[in-house]
């Protein structure tokens, strides 16, 4: 990964003071650079080790970086978050235009990146087209917000938009850097969808944690912004009543409603539910890395996906108190 801090950096130099040094303090407080080392990966998984001296590798990797910190800055406008990793958001502390403004110079600069002399238009075209999924599943998600009917099929399609096809297009990138064959990239495409939806429902179920979430941000968090997530979903279609509960009471849910909510989702079985549903991606994740012989890029890509669905954080005592 320092190829790729040192690939930041560097994407960064041609910007005049001030905004360099506003998206180096943004890009400074990163967090476990998950997409480009899926990227690096796959490109090592499919090209082997010579495509560790291939400086497109850690440009593409810089991009892709950048482009999901461009998606953060925005996502927490759009969700009024106060805190991301552990910090007060951009738009706290510098104000929401120059939020905004500093997620789009962020985004022209991947794309600048991208488009460099050298690299090829597969990972540009994806890029290009998985920013525009991107927008859909946040606009998707806009809509739907305080809708208590929110069927399974669109929440994953939701989470598809938002955060899958933009890993699994990481990892695609990196095979087509590494000039792998179309069904390569079909399987890298592949894992890199059932990873992204693993890591989203983890996720959306760490939000009905007691624990305070890695990202920073206070557990309840959608809920309390009116998204239905997957572990609700579950407890409505299982406990119609709560449904009820929300509609009479949107779009101003009561703190004691939503703390009956985040406990009954323990009570009944939709964490479970949910953390099956995760394992069962990470699984079909692993299965698509079959084809790919075993070695050190494989083993570190089938971790990275046992690691979603790892250690699962604290959640409600379901001795605690009769279901509501
Ligand atoms: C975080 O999800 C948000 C995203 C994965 C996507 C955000 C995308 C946009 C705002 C569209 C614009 C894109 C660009 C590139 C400028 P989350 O809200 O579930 O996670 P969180 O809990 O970390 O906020
Ligand atoms: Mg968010």
């Amino acid at each position: 990964m320092g190829a790729v801090e040192r690939a930041l950096g560097e994407a960064l130099a041609p910007l005049p003071g001030s905004p360099q040094k506003l998206l180096r303090e943004l890009l400074e407080n990163r967090g476990k650079m998950l997409r480009p080392r899926l990227l690096v990966l796959c490109a090592v998984l499919t090209g082997g080790e010579r495509i560790k001296e291939n400086e497109v590798l850690y440009r593409t990797a810089a991009a892709v970086e950048m482009i999901h910190t461009a998606s953060l800055v925005h996502d927490d406008i759009i969700d009024n978050a106060s805190c991301r990793r552990g910090r007060p958001t951009l738009h706290l502390l510098r104000g929401r235009k120059a939020a905004i403004l500093a997620g789009d110079l962020l985004l022209a600069r991947a794309f600048a990146l991208l488009s460099e002399k050298g690299h090829e238009a597969g990972p540009l075209r994806l890029m290009a087209r998985s920013v525009a999924l991107l927008c859909r599943g946040e606009l998707c998600q806009a809509e739907r917000r305080h809708r208590w009917d929110l069927s399974e099929r669109q929440y994953y399609r939701i989470i598809h938009l938002k955060t899958a096809q933009f890993i699994a297009s990481c990892c695609e990138a990196g095979g087509w850097i590494a000039g792998a064959t179309a069904g390569e990239r079909r399987s890298l495409r592949q894992y890199g969808l059932n990873l992204g939806q693993a890591f989203q429902l983890v996720d959306d179920l760490a939000d009905y944690s007691e624990a305070p979430l890695q990202g920073g941000k206070p557990a309840g968090s959608d809920l309390k912004q009116g998204l239905a997530t997957l572990p609700l979903i579950h407890l409505l279609e299982t406990r119609p009543r709560y449904r009820q509960m929300l509609r009479a009471a949107s779009p101003e849910l009561p703190p004691a409603l939503l703390e009956l909510l985040r406990r009954v989702v323990g009570e009944n079985g939709s964490l479970d539910y949910t953390l099956a549903a995760a394992r069962c991606s990470k699984e079909q994740a692993l299965r698509a890395l079959q084809p790919f012989p075993d070695g050190a890029a494989r083993q570190a890509l089938a971790g990275a996906a046992a690691a979603v669905t790892g250690p699962v954080p604290a959640r409600p005592d379901p001795e605690a108190a009769p279901p509501g």
